[in-house]
């Protein structure tokens, strides 16, 4: 299904569509926080969630930005792709989550990007959603984590794990904003709807000041038709919510994640940082982040 290229209907000429829209280099700030929460959330497995986490936060990071990164996912993509191993460690998201009086500076660690921090996750989280379960205001226990150091970022970015479980109820609760990144491939819509309502839900009865800010196309290829109908679909169906900035597929990402940086110092000059430095301007110039 992915990349069925049709040579002969190649039009690489699709301005609407192509992000080429520039937005403009952020001021930068004169003072840190409060943070604003995005979690970034698709229970489909394998569409971008962690390597826009990365990628964005050490774009925002480049723009000045504090930004701290949580590692919300069990398999602990986000730390690994950062240079940290978590596995090694004692101390990760899942005992601050459980803990009776959480210390989240001390999990906090810095990354090779000056600017970008994060709290790693491993293995031990995946105990944490039937552990939770029985504690009173079960779906706060992140909020409750990230209290103490909310003017201390402008941005958090939480890299949610592929399900509409207690742990993303709980990223979602914490969070102002989601992002959705979304493949751009034919099944791409499919489990968005309930994504939206599970959104829905969190606001109704837990979270009223959240609201999804964006949807990202990844990993497009504009050279193929079935790329740029996919496109046209999200258009039409999220319209100015879908982010004019699209991220293409290129090895360059994979590549990163093997090399433990962000694309933004691994390949610095190469179109993929380009694009995640153009996104982070867009949030900046949209307003979803200062
Ligand atoms: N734009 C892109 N072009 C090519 N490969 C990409 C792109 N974005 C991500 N990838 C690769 O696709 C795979 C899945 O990406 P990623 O881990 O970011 O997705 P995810 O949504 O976080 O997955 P999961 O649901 O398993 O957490 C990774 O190997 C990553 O390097
Ligand atoms: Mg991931």
């Amino acid at each position: 299904m992915k990349d069925t290229a049709q040579p002969g209907l190649i039009d690489l000429d699709t301005p609407a569509l192509d992000g080429g829209e520039n937005f403009p280099i952020p001021e930068p700030l004169t003072s840190h926080g409060p943070a604003k929460v995005i979690s970034m959330c698709n229970q489909k497995g394998g569409v971008g969630k962690t390597t826009t986490t990365i990628n964005l936060g050490a774009a925002l990071a480049e723009y000045g930005r504090k930004v701290l990164i949580i590692d919300f996912d069990p398999q602990g993509a986000a730390s690994a792709g950062l240079g940290i191993n978590a596995n090694e460690r004692d101390t990760t998201i899942y005992d601050l989550l459980v803990a009776a009086r959480p210390d989240i500076l001390p999990v906090i660690e810095h990354t090779s990007t000056p600017g970008l921090d994060i709290v790693p996750a491993n293995i031990d989280l995946s105990a944490a959603e039937v552990q939770l379960v029985n504690e009173v205001a079960r779906e706060q226990a992140l909020t409750r984590v990230l209290r103490p150091v909310l003017d201390d970022y402008d941005i958090i970015l939480v890299d949610c794990q592929p399900s509409l479980g207690l742990l993303t109820v709980n990223a979602l609760t914490a969070s102002h904003g989601v992002i959705i990144p979304l493949e751009t491939e034919f099944f791409a819509l499919r489990g968005v709807a309930l994504l939206v309502e599970t959104v829905e839900r969190v606001r109704d009865r837990l979270n009223p000041r959240l609201q999804i800010d964006g949807v990202l196309a990844t990993m497009v290829n504009t050279q193929t038709l079935h790329s740029r109908e996919v496109l046209e679909r999200l258009e039409q169906a999220f319209g100015d919510t879908l982010y004019r900035t699209q991220i293409r597929r290129t090895i360059k990402f994979p590549d990163a994640s093997v090399a433990a940086e962000p694309i933004t110092s691994y390949a610095p000059t190469h179109s993929g940082a380009q694009a995640y430095r153009q996104l982070a301007r867009e949030l900046i110039a949209r307003g979803n982040v200062a």
